[in-house]
C-alpha cells in the first residue's frame, strides 16, 4: 500500500533537484505523475526510468497554455488531479539592488517564480473543485521569510508565493482543497550551478562538492537533500494532511531559528572580548 495509491500529481520543475526527488518518491508511493519542465532530455529520461505511471510534458510554467496543457494531459488520462506541485524555479536576476536588470531577465524571473504558481493554482482548481478534494503545493523558500538568503527579486517573489498560498487557501478551503507552501533551506541541487553544466569526465559529483558547505550552514549538521523536500511534499499530498492549509512549511534543518555554535564556549569571541574586563574572583 502506497500513501498516494490512486492519486494523480503534476510536478513542475520535476526534471531536476527536489522536484525530481519528489517525482521518485510519489511514484514509489503509488501515484501517477506528470513532470512539467523546460528540460526535455532530463525529464524524458526520468519518466522512462520510472515506468508507465510517470510522464513528461515540456512546459514553461510562465506560459498559460503550457500549464493548462500538462494539467489537461494528467486529467484526461486518469480523470483526476490530486496534487499540483508548483516547484519550478531558478535564481533569476541578481546583484545589488541599484544594478537590478529590469529587462527581459526581470520579466522571466517574475514569470517563472510567481506567474508559474498562479497559473498552477488557477488551472488545478477546476478539476479539484469538481472532485471536491486536492492538494496544491508551491515551493517558496526561506528567502521569502528572511533577508540575506537569496537575490532580492527572488526573495520578494518567494514571499509573494507565501502570500498567494495564504490567500488562495482561504478561498479554496470550502471545496476541501488545501493550499500550502514549502520553504526549503539550503538543499544540494543543480540550482546553484546557475544554468552551467558540470565538466565532463569529473569524478566529483555536485553533492560531493556541495556537501561540506551545506553541512555547516544550519544547526542540523548535515546537508539538506532533495529527499527532505520530497518527504514534506508527500505529507502535504497525502491524506495525512487533510486539515492543513495555508501554511508555509519550513524544511531547513533549523537555519531560520538559530545559529549553530561552531566555536567551543571558551573560544567564543564574546568571552575573549570580556576576558580582560571581568574580575574572575567575583564569581
Ligand atoms: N536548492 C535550494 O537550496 C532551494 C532553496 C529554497 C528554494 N528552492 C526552490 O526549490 C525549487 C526547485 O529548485 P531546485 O533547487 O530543485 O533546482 P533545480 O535547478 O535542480 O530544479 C529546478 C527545475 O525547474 C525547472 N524550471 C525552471 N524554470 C522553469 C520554467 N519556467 N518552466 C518549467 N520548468 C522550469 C528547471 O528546468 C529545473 O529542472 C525552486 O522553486 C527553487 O527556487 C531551492
Amino acid at each position: 500500500m502506497g500513501r498516494l495509491d490512486g492519486k494523480t500529481a503534476v510536478i513542475t520543475g520535476g526534471a531536476s533537484g527536489m522536484g525530481a526527488a519528489t517525482v521518485r518518491r510519489f511514484i514509489a508511493e503509488g501515484a501517477a505523475v506528470w513532470i512539467a519542465d523546460l528540460q526535455v532530455e532530463k525529464g524524458e529520461a526520468l519518466a522512462a526510468e520510472l515506468g508507465v505511471d510517470c510522464h513528461f510534458v515540456e512546459t514553461n510554467v510562465g506560459i498559460e497554455a503550457d500549464v493548462e496543457a500538462v494539467i489537461a494531459a494528467a486529467v484526461s488520462a486518469t480523470g483526476r488531479l490530486d496534487c499540483m506541485f508548483n516547484n519550478a524555479g531558478f535564481g533569476g536576476v541578481g546583484g545589488p539592488i541599484d544594478e537590478t536588470d529590469m529587462g527581459p531577465a526581470y520579466q522571466q524571473t517574475v514569470d517563472g517564480l510567481l506567474t508559474g504558481p498562479v497559473l498552477g493554482m488557477k488551472h488545478a482548481t477546476v478539476q479539484m473543485k469538481a472532485q471536491a478534494s486536492g492538494s496544491i503545493i508551491s515551493t517558496a523558500s526561506v528567502a521569502g521569510l528572511r533577508g540575506g538568503m537569496g537575490p532580492h527579486v527572488y526573495s520578494a517573489l518567494k514571499a509573494a508565493v507565501i502570500g498567494l498560498t495564504q490567500s488562495v487557501a482561504v478561498e479554496l478551503a470550502e471545496f476541501h482543497i488545501r493550499v500550502n507552501a514549502i520553504c526549503p533551506g539550503g538543499i544540494m541541487t543543480p540550482i546553484f550551478l546557475g544554468g552551467q553544466e558540470l565538466k565532463a569526465g569529473s569524478n566529483t559529483t555536485l553533492e560531493d562538492a556541495l556537501r561540506p558547505v551545506f553541512s555547516t550552514i544550519q544547526p542540523i549538521p548535515r546537508a539538506g537533500e532533495g529527499a527532505d523536500i520530497a518527504a514534506m511534499a508527500l505529507f502535504l499530498a497525502s491524506d495525512d494532511s487533510t486539515f492543513v492549509t495555508g501554511q508555509a512549511m519550513v524544511v531547513d534543518g533549523g537555519l531560520t531559528v538559530g545559529r549553530r555554535r561552531i566555536t567551543a564556549p571558551e573560544e567564543s569571541p564574546m568571552r575573549q572580548a570580556l576576558a580582560d574586563l571581568v574580575d574572575e574572583d567575583s564569581e
